[in-house]
């Protein structure tokens, strides 16, 4: 895949697959802007997007929470680029808890950094988009159609997410933006694998829940991207693409009732 001469904009892109995304993007020898929270996290991605072939590379730190930063620091990396070819939005928090465990403003967290955190970017995104032509890409979970127990905050801020594609496909389509949710199934060593499965049996449960028998790794997520990014994908919008190896075929699973299990004898160890 050749990006050379393309802007794209990775939000949430200085860890785990996002980075692996930005990184894949880099390769392609794109211009890549990121921003996450972490100033120290944005400068080290910036270092190893230009060591990885980036065409250039620029960062900012902010909170998706923030509509207002947000959308500055859109237009810092539209003054710096100009218009956006591809944008990731893949900003994202969990942790597992029980509804009847977590306080209301910890279900809230994760609703306004996955879901609001979405349509502030995209919202902040918008006037620089480029038209015809800009590929979106929001990064979704398998969250968003399986329910897992213990995980009610992220099936509903996810389930909203890819409702946010599809209708945006639709609002934004007429001008000639796509719009697409990827969600990936479980990446190996990333934040949000070792928050789901953090003892090697949860991992191993986990894996045997894949149909093709393996976990994910960031490159098999950042391909979809690039796919999706390119004029190979030119009639692809509003839809939801698993890189999962399968995994929604089996529903649940085992995985989706073990966190539930586990959670409960910890809050009975508790009381
Ligand atoms: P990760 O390494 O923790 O990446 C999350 C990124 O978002 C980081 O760059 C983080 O940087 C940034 N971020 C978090 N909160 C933010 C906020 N409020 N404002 C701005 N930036 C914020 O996690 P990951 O596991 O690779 O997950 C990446 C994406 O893939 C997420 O959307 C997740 O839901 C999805 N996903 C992951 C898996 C998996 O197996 N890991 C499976 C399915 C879906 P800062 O800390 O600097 O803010
Ligand atoms: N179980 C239950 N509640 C939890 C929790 C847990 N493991 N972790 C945090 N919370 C609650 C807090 O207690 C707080 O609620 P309260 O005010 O009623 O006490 C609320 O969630 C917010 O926590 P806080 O630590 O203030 O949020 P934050 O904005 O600093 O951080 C998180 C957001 C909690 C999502 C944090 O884990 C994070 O930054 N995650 C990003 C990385 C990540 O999750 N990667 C995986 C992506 S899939």
């Amino acid at each position: 895949m050749d990006f050379s001469e393309k802007t794209v904009v990775v939000i949430g892109g200085t860890s785990g697959i996002n980075r692996g995304i930005a990184e894949a993007f880099a390769a392609s020898g794109a211009k890549l802007a990121v921003a996450s929270r972490s100033q120290e996290k944005v400068d080290d991605t910036v270092a190893a997007l230009k060591a990885a072939g980036a065409q250039d590379a620029i960062g900012v730190a902010f909170d998706v929470r923030d509509p207002e930063a947000v959308a500055e620091g859109l237009k810092q990396f539209y003054d710096a680029f100009g218009d956006f070819d591809v944008l990731v939005s893949g900003a994202a928090g969990n942790f597992p808890a029980l509804a009847a465990e977590m306080s209301v403003n910890a279900f809230k967290t994760v609703i306004d950094i996955d879901l609001m955190g979405t349509i502030h970017v995209m919202k902040g995104a918008y006037p620089f988009l480029k038209r015809p032509g800009a590929s979106i890409i929001n990064i979704s979970a398998p969250q968003s159609y399986l329910p897992y127990e213990g995980q009610a905050h992220v099936c509903a801020a996810k389930a909203g997410v890819d409702q946010i594609t599809r209708t945006l496909s639709m609002e934004w389509g007429v001008e000639g933006i796509r719009v697409n949710s990827v969600v990936p199934g479980f990446i190996e060593g990333t934040e949000g694998a070792k928050r789901l499965a953090p003892t090697p049996d949860a991992g191993e449960a986990l894996r045997k829940d894949v149909p093709l028998g393996r976990w994910g790794q960031p490159q098999d997520v950042a391909n979809a991207c690039m796919f999706l990014s390119s004029d190979l994908a030119s009639y692809i919008s509003g839809t939801v693409l698993a890189v999962d190896g399968a995994l929604y075929q089996r529903g649940s699973g085992k995985f989706g009732q073990m966190m539930g299990q586990m959670l409960r004898a910890q809050a009975k160890a508790r009381s």
